[in-house]
């Protein structure tokens, strides 16, 4: 089923106001995507399905169209620099510099949690069963409901598990009896996933030592990514990092230094003033 043009601009410019993500040539995408979901609910064209949309003042309409329109494509291992670097470098130099042994990572665009399960594994390996007194859970965030979903119930298939260390499997999956895998109790309870905006402030209550924002700004524009980088740093501890995908691009001028590919510091106040 066709969107009528002036249907579509309207939509797009809805989406890219409240969501940042910009539709431009995807209305053929949109399109496919929406098409069923549409006739399912019983309108007979996409004007008359927008119109219901603009009028629902609770907004759940408008969540519905977002969980089906993003991009929600993850796996585990995905850019493995990151997690050599969060492992060798980030955890190592955190032991010496978060002094209340409170580490605040966030994954932001955490789709199904492939990512930040990775992260509390990799967290779990490093300091054993007692923690030694540290407070790691992992914010996880996402405008997507129907990926926060699945992510709160961490089951993945078992080739999706497949990319991780063998010995992971034991420790950190059970395995149901339909062959998919169930992330421990253990490691779900290590991550919190929340629905969050990223067009909206950053209101969490500490700031982040570590903000992995992997393979989302590639939906964004350049000034709505400087924005959200901008306010990224904002919430960012001074020594703290920042992950973003290996083929996206970073505005300029944004006080972070780039110590790795894809990986972004934000100074310490003496790192500032040696420079
Ligand atoms: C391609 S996935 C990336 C998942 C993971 N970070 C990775 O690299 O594998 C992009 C995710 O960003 C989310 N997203 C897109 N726009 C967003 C926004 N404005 N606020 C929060 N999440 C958003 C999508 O719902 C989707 O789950």
């Amino acid at each position: 089923m066709k969107i009528r043009d002036e249907d579509f601009i309207g939509f797009a410019e809805l989406v890219k106001t409240k969501y940042g993500i910009d539709l431009t040539g995807k209305k053929y995408v949109i399109e496919t995507r929406l098409t069923n979901y549409v006739l399912d609910c019983g309108y007979n064209d996409f004007s008359e399905y927008l119109q219901s949309v603009y009028a629902d003042r609770s907004g759940i309409e408008m969540t519905n169209i977002i969980s089906r329109i993003t991009t929600n494509y993850t796996y585990f291992r995905r850019e493995d620099g990151h997690f050599k670097h969060f492992s060798e470098v980030f955890l190592k130099g955190a032991e010496k510099t978060v002094y209340d042994k409170d580490l605040r990572i966030w994954s932001a665009g955490c789709s199904y949690g492939n990512e930040p399960y990775e992260l509390a594994m990799l967290l779990h390996d490093h300091f054993g069963k007692n923690e030694l007194g540290w407070d790691f859970r992992i914010l996880a965030t996402d405008i997507s409901f129907n990926a926060l979903r699945m992510a709160k119930r961490g089951v993945f298939a078992e080739q999706a598990v497949d990319a991780l260390p063998s010995d992971w499997r034991n420790r950190y999956f059970n395995r149901h009896v339909n062959g998919t895998y169930q992330v421990t109790d253990e490691i779900r309870t290590s991550v919190v996933f929340k629905y969050h905006n990223l067009m909206e402030p950053i209101e969490f209550k500490k700031k982040f030592d570590l903000i992995v924002c992997r393979n989302v700004m590639i939906y964004f524009d350049e000034p709505t990514k400087e924005q959200l980088v901008e306010r990224f740093f904002e919430a960012t501890e001074p020594g703290g990092y920042l992950y973003i995908g290996h083929a996206e691009t970073f505005p300029r001028n944004t006080g972070y230094q780039c110590v790795a590919p894809a990986v972004y510091k934000k100074p310490l106040k003496e790192e500032t003033v040696n420079e």
